[in-house]
């Protein structure tokens, strides 16, 4: 970080904000605020990468490396979402993610998350289901994703970032994570279901309870705050899916579910399943890679010198963050028969976690893995986006509201300057931040 950081030391913005002390989720796991131990100190038959201490501190780069390296099907034997198998390699997590007769997505077996879900409260999905229902709902929704769209989105997303970085304090710290990557991409949610506008930080709300019911910052009730935000989320899309079943096809997420002749059936748990799918989908995710560009940047200022240099680098910058990054860290499978994988047998019914964050940093299969490259060659074969049916629907959305930001960016600052370590989240799916303070610095 620069010299510039030491005026701004006692500036509120600089002020880590609090995060509430909680008990670990399986006695196994560490406490919070441990000192946690090197990799090369951890009995494997215990190392449980689902404990989120390790991904708050952002402990597990050790971790995925001595997996790759000595135990590349790993089984955790007892672990809070039951017991699991870790794919950490490149090819090991591509085999499996495009395997999907003998690796099941569907939430009947649990989903693409590790445990199983609520009781009572589940919520099917498409990305959470097998074929031929998966294409069939997916197919619904595409078009609003579609290379179409995307042109006609182009300007409202660049009218939009311009906006927001002509609104920005210069030479004044403030959270990146707040007013830059949470307000753009929750935008971007809110066009794409033609959600009102002044509301659409409820989309970001849902979107983070979705993913964080053992997060006390978060969700303090738990379960049950969990279950009635979530029929809160229900109630509000009810009402817009009826709204827009009487009016005509629009392009808008809402109106192609309300419209589609296999969605317009939907029950009221699968409209919410589908709508938290695409609110998590397409905020969490990019939002994430908004943060980290810019962290990245600044570990790395060869590369900024490099972007500054030269602009047209920033589509394959796009994908070197998202690759560095890794948004989702991992997808979940069932196995549906026993398969044979180095010498060990994932056993019918096992669940099984793809480690997209240790497949993108295989040194199998990149060169400098840990190095963020932004002019890397094969960036785009980074497979944070999965492979296979169930492939990120939002890809190319998401590279493009991350082109955008950047071609903006580059035309009005200087540097993006970083003033501290960021704080992450606790989360072993979502891989990312909660807050990361920044100062401008104009051209
Ligand atoms: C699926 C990552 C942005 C909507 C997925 C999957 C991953 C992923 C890993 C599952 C792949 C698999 O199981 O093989 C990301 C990342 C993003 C991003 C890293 C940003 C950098 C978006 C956006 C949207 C979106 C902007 C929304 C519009 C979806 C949907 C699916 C999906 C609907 C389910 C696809 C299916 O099951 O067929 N995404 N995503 N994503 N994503 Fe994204």
């Amino acid at each position: 970080m620069a010299a510039d950081t030491v005026s701004f030391v006692n500036h509120p913005a600089l002020q880590r904000p609090k995060v509430t002390e909680r008990e670990p989720l399986h006695p196994h796991n560490y406490r919070f605020g441990a000192e946690i131990p090197p990799a090369s100190e951890v009995d494997l038959t215990t190392l449980d990468l689902i404990d989120g201490e390790l991904w708050r501190q952002g402990k597990y780069w050790d971790r995925f490396e001595r997996l790759r390296n000595e135990d590349p099907v790993h089984y955790c034997p007892d672990s809070f979402p039951g017991p699991f198998w870790s794919i950490t390699r490149y090819d090991d997590v591509m085999a499996i993610d495009t395997d999907h007769k003998r690796f099941s997505s569907s939430w009947e077996y649990g989903g693409i998350t590790l445990g199983s879900p609520i009781s009572d409260f589940e919520m099917p999905m498409f990305i959470a289901m097998d074929e031929p229902r998966h294409s069939e709902q997916r197919k619904t929704v595409q078009p609003a994703v579609a290379p179409d769209m995307l042109k006609v989105y182009e300007p409202l997303i660049r009218s939009r970032t311009q906006g927001l970085l002509d609104s920005l304090p210069v030479n004044e710290p403030f959270d990146w994570v707040d007013k830059v990557s949470v307000e753009l991409t929750t935008m971007m949610l809110a066009t794409l279901f033609d959600y009102p506008f002044e509301r659409r930080r409820d989309l970001t709300h849902w979107s983070d309870v979705a993913t964080g019911m053992h997060n006390p910052d978060i969700c303090p009730g738990g379960e049950e705050e969990w279950k009635a935000t979530m029929m809160n989320c229900l109630m509000t899309f009810m009402g817009i899916f009826q709204e827009r079943q009487q009016q005509p096809l629009k392009p808008d997420l809402m109106s192609l579910l309300a419209h589609g002749e296999k969605t317009k059936n939907m029950t009221p748990m699968e409209l919410l399943g589908n709508v938290i799918l695409l609110i998590v989908g397409g905020n969490d995710t990019t939002r994430n890679s908004m943060t980290a560009s810019v962290y990245a940047l600044n570990k790395f200022p060869k590369e900024y010198e490099k972007l500054k240099a030269d602009p047209s680098i920033i589509p394959n910058m796009v994908s070197e963050t998202i690759r560095w990054q890794t948004p989702l860290a991992y997808m979940r499978r069932t196995a549906l028969e026993d398969v044979e994988m180095h010498g060990k047998t994932i056993k019918k019914g096992d669940q099984v976690a793809m480690w997209y964050a240790s497949a993108n940093r295989d040194e199998r299969f990149w060169d400098k893995p840990n190095e963020y490259i932004i002019d890397r060659p094969e960036a785009r074969r980074h497979i944070s986006f999965g492979f296979g049916i169930h492939r990120c629907v939002g890809n190319r959305l998401a590279e493009l509201q991350l082109r955008i930001l950047w071609e903006e960016l580059m035309e009005r600052f200087e540097h993006v300057e970083v003033l501290a370590e960021p704080s992450l989240n606790q989360n072993a799916f979502v891989k990312g931040y909660t807050w990361m303070p920044v100062v401008l610095h104009p051209k």
